[in-house]
């Protein structure tokens, strides 16, 4: 079995009953964030990019609980030099089997620094397979036709997906990619945070291909899986 909770933006919380992990853990400067970085338990972190609503709270959430920080080479690099004790490297196109589970970086179309403005490498999207569930968190990328082949690599439970547009797609192009990718479920993301992504999730679902759920999160909302 999987829990996951949504936080709000594109931060995520999964948890098997054993293990915390925690997606893009922006919370702090976040308006619509449902928990505090103090409320973070997890033991891993696993990053999708570097930008500041991703990384978000993680060097102080990380050093708190002791955590491991999962993450593409540069990014999870930076980690280690803003003092997090415990880093796992990875790259592109790479999986590595961590106690919890499965962690693959995907390519996502989209650029990656940090707030204080190092470049740490690529962004990535994330698949993870965790409580016998996989969950593919597509991080902030434009759509790509590539998907097509997560989906055939992959049976993928659920995917998080940005919908927001400006900085990632669109609602239509949102749409596409789980048409692409053909997950059991969809769950937009990365929408409503700031005036200049506002959407209509309802859009969203309505627009979906027949045989996919989609499910609107509030943040703090959790999904039995
Ligand atoms: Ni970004
Ligand atoms: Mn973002």
């Amino acid at each position: 079995m999987l829990n996951l909770t949504y936080l709000g933006h594109s931060a995520v919380l999964l948890t098997d009953g054993t293990h915390e992990v925690a997606i893009d853990p922006f919370l702090k400067d976040n308006p619509l964030a449902s928990a505090k970085p103090e409320d973070i338990k997890a033991k891993y972190i696993v990053l999708s990019h570097g930008h500041g609503d991703h990384l978000g709270d993680t060097i102080e959430i990380a050093k708190r609980n002791d955590a491991t920080v999962i993450a593409t080479f540069e990014l999870a690099g930076y980690c280690g030099e803003k003092g997090v004790k415990n880093i796992h490297q990875m790259n592109t196109g790479g999986a590595y089997s961590f106690p919890f589970g499965r962690v693959k970086l995907t390519v996502a179309f989209h650029s990656s620094s940090t707030p204080d403005g190092q470049y740490v490498g690529d962004p990535n999207g994330l698949i993870i397979e965790m409580g016998g569930k996989t969950i593919y968190h597509a991080g902030d990328t434009a759509l790509f036709s590539d998907m097509k082949l997560i989906g055939k690599m992959h049976s993928i439970d659920l995917m998080l997906v940005p919908a927001g547009d400006n900085f990632t797609m669109g609602v239509d192009e949102a749409v596409k990619a789980i048409e692409f990718v053909q997950p059991k479920i969809a769950v937009p993301i990365h929408y409503n945070t700031f005036p200049v992504i506002e959407i209509d999730p309802e859009e969203f679902v309505k627009k979906l291909p027949s045989g996919i759920e989609g499910k609107i999160l509030k943040p703090g909302d959790t999904l039995k899986l």
